[in-house]
């Protein structure tokens, strides 16, 4: 099975895109919405809560874990990466960034996300430590130095989260967060929170349309796609029935009230369980 993690409910938009594309497989979802959202804490907090939520998911049978969440890819997953070196926990932060250095074409590249992931620094490091292989100088769109423009958008997460998506209010705030990057004039645009694709159009129609935007959730799930196809080795251990299970450490009745809501479907009473994780 494999099993993917979130603070809450919205890493099921990157749930979304994977059953979009590989729907035969068993899907194990962990959504610690007892202490979601996790944008505003600590790194210690952080590391603490996701190595709960991941250990919780191995123990459930999942065979690979997959951590959808932003804020916890970025505080979290190098260090369960070299705690556990046994286990295989892959991070949303590293799909986002290739499709981005694929796409991007003159290396001006703006992330955009909660306090954690920004303060983290880890996108733009990932980007730095990339570029290098995505540089060919017969290309006319070779980049050898990116310009990276961060911005932490804390005031979305909530914002979404209360179906505020149309109002002009909310519409006012991101013209706000997107002033530096439309200054700083990227080409490439990097959703890294879970939240925003439901913003995405805003977001294309407030950047203009020369400026590429990545749905790290949707890069997530084609990038694991075929890291499923070079290791068979791992593929071979992933049950296909098409079972999907959903575990929250909140009530079930919230969670499938919002979490249909971000896996575009509505989740059956039956398929979520309380799960305590300490
Ligand atoms: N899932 C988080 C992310 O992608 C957003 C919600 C939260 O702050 O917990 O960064």
């Amino acid at each position: 099975m494999i099993g993917i993690f979130d603070s809450g409910f919205g890493g099921l938009t990157m749930v979304r895109e994977w059953l979009k594309i590989s729907p035969e497989y068993d899907v194990l979802f962990l959504g610690d919405s007892a202490r979601t959202p996790y944008g505003n804490r600590s790194i210690t907090t952080i590391t603490e809560f996701t190595e709960q939520g991941v250990l919780s998911l191995f123990a459930q049978g999942a065979k690979v874990v997959l951590i959808a969440c932003n804020t916890a890819s970025s505080d979290a997953l190098r260090y369960l990466q070299s705690k556990y070196p046994e286990k295989k926990i892959l991070g949303v932060l590293v799909p986002a960034v290739e499709e981005a250095l694929e796409k991007t074409r003159f290396g001006r590249i703006g992330i955009i996300g909660t306090r954690g992931t920004i303060a983290s620094n880890n996108y733009t490091q990932e980007i730095q430590k990339r570029i290098s292989k995505f540089y060919n100088p017969s290309e006319k769109r070779a980049v050898k130095e990116p310009v990276i423009t961060s911005v932490s958008a804390p005031l979305l997460v909530p914002l979404i989260e209360e179906g505020w998506i149309k109002k002009p209010e909310t519409r006012m705030i991101l013209k706000k967060y997107l002033f530096p990057l439309k200054h700083a004039h990227i080409d490439t645009l990097i959703l890294a929170c879970t939240h925003y694709p439901f913003l995405e159009q805003e977001f294309q129609k407030k950047m203009g349309k020369q400026c590429t935007i990545i749905n790290s959730g949707a890069a997530q799930a084609r990038k694991f796609r075929d890291y499923l196809q070079q290791h068979p080795e791992i593929e071979k251990n992933l049950s296909k029935k098409g079972l999907r299970q959903f575990y929250t450490t909140d009530s079930p009745d919230r969670f499938r009230e919002l979490g249909s809501v971000f896996l575009g479907k509505k989740i059956g009473k039956h398929s979520i369980e309380k799960l305590e994780i300490e």
